[in-house]
């Protein structure tokens, strides 16, 4: 399941206008969580536009590991038919989520409070990555686990026999974690309250609530309380999982910075607390049109109409970071092109993404001969022509590989990123598509 260790590295060269339709692909975030919420249900629940990438192909796997049976029909149509909450079986192999956080940080909650052992992997990427923030507070209903020194994995993980409910505030601004003890709680008896002061994602939230879960949300003065009662029985559920504004993100920005384009993305994930970059881009000056904004299976959904703007820089608003944690990368290299300074802070999580994405971004923007500085926890652009003419360093990291690419397209020198292969845990058709909108990349 892990990718090749081969490198393969594209060089991304200036290009005339950018056109045409950019059909993304389907959302990351809910097809994880579509997989796993069918496996916990009664029933067979259809999904359509599933994103066919390999970190949610990995959770599909799991999730046959776990009892589940899953189908695919045709391209995005996928059936689960589950085996409900608590009536997970043990999975008789070691668990590999290849590059995938949120996969395997999902599906630990998932089996903690059922009395089942599982053992999980990743790539080498994902073994650097810190699981302590979702084991620790899974401890606290009565699971345990043994890790590397760190929390790393490879690690074991031991569901209670005898689950409790648990009242926990979230320490970090994660909802990885926050979704990993949502999914605990369903098979504690009694009532779980879930706190956290960042206001992050909630489609777990929401699509507990469509496959009929006791769920309710609390604001705060400091964030929000989520309540769910355990022991629940959830209903399959029909899921149509709506373009994601991650991948979006990436032909939205080369159409801003390659002049003359227009692109239009259709049907995108627009849940306010995923939308962070548009608003960041539109107050940098950025044409960017929502048209026929509608809803889809309990989410807001529209279509994006970009034009090549003249950006200037901003300063984002440090409480923006959840809505827009993983298009920071995109946006560096959107401040790059625009005229003056564009201020970033609250960004302590993009250490601990794929690879440390400030690093990664801040050494890629200085190959390019950009005037950044790299701050404990932010990034400081100052924006203006790239030079470009470096080969990038991706790290094992795919929105770094995309994010340079697409700087190469409107740079005055090419640009190389060393590895394409981890594009494919979330974006498998980037290349084709970016070329069918004009774009030159050449192997
Ligand atoms: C995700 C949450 C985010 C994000 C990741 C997907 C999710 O991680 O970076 O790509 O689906 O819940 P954190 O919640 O750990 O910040």
């Amino acid at each position: 399941m892990s990718v090749s260790a081969k490198f393969r590295p594209l060089t991304a060269r200036r290009t005339g206008a950018l056109q045409g339709v950019a059909g993304v692909p389907g959302d990351k975030s809910i097809s994880h969580r579509a997989l796993i919420l069918g496996t916990l249900a009664i029933g067979e629940t259809r999904i359509s536009g599933l994103l066919e990438a390999e970190d949610v192909l990995n959770t599909a796997e799991a999730m046959r590991r776990f009892g589940a049976e899953v189908t695919r029909d045709g391209e995005g149509a996928w059936r689960v038919s589950g085996v409900g909450v608590g009536g997970l079986a043990e999975p008789a192999d070691v668990l590999d989520f290849g590059n995938s956080g949120t996969g395997s940080r999902l599906v630990m909650g998932m089996m903690a409070t059922t009395p089942i052992t599982a053992v999980f992997t990743g790539d080498a990427s994902l073994q650097r990555r810190p699981m302590g923030r979702v084991l620790e507070p899974l401890t606290r209903y009565g699971a345990t686990y043994t890790a590397r020194e760190g929390g790393l994995m490879p690690l074991t993980l031991k569901g209670a026999a005898d689950a409790m409910p648990i009242d926990h505030k979230v320490a970090v601004a994660s909802a990885q974690v926050k979704s990993a003890l949502l999914l605990a709680a369903l098979n504690a008896p009694g009532r779980s309250r879930i706190s956290q002061s960042a206001l992050t994602r909630d489609h777990t939230e929401k699509m507990l609530k469509a496959f009929g879960a006791e769920i309710s949300v609390e604001p705060l003065d400091d964030g929000e309380a989520v309540k769910i009662t355990g022991e629940a029985e959830l209903k399959a559920t029909p899921v149509d999982v709506p373009r994601d504004p991650s991948s979006a993100a990436f032909p939205l920005v080369a159409a801003l910075i390659v002049p003359g384009s227009e692109v239009s993305i259709p049907g995108v994930l627009l849940n306010g607390r995923r939308i962070g970059l548009i608003e960041t881009l539109q107050e940098m000056g950025g044409n960017i049109k929502v048209v026929n904004a509608r809803e889809s299976g309990g989410e807001d959904i529209g279509d994006l109409i970009v034009r090549h703007s003249q950006l200037h820089g901003v300063e984002v608003p440090p409480e923006r970071a959840p809505s827009m944690i993983d298009e920071y990368p995109i946006l560096a290299i959107a401040a790059s092109f625009a005229e003056g300074r564009t201020i970033m802070r609250g960004l302590e999580e993009l250490r601990v993404k794929e690879s440390d994405r400030l690093a990664a971004v801040g050494n890629g923007l200085k190959a390019c001969g950009v005037a950044y500085e790299e701050l404990p926890e932010g990034l400081i652009v100052e924006g203006g022509e790239m030079q470009g003419g470096a080969t990038i360093a991706t790290h094992m990291d795919h929105r770094i590989a995309m994010s340079f690419l697409v700087a190469g397209l409107a740079s005055r020198e090419p640009i190389t990123v060393d590895d394409i292969s981890m594009v494919a845990t979330s974006f498998p058709d980037f290349k084709t598509l970016m070329r069918s909108l004009g774009a030159d990349f050449a192997s």
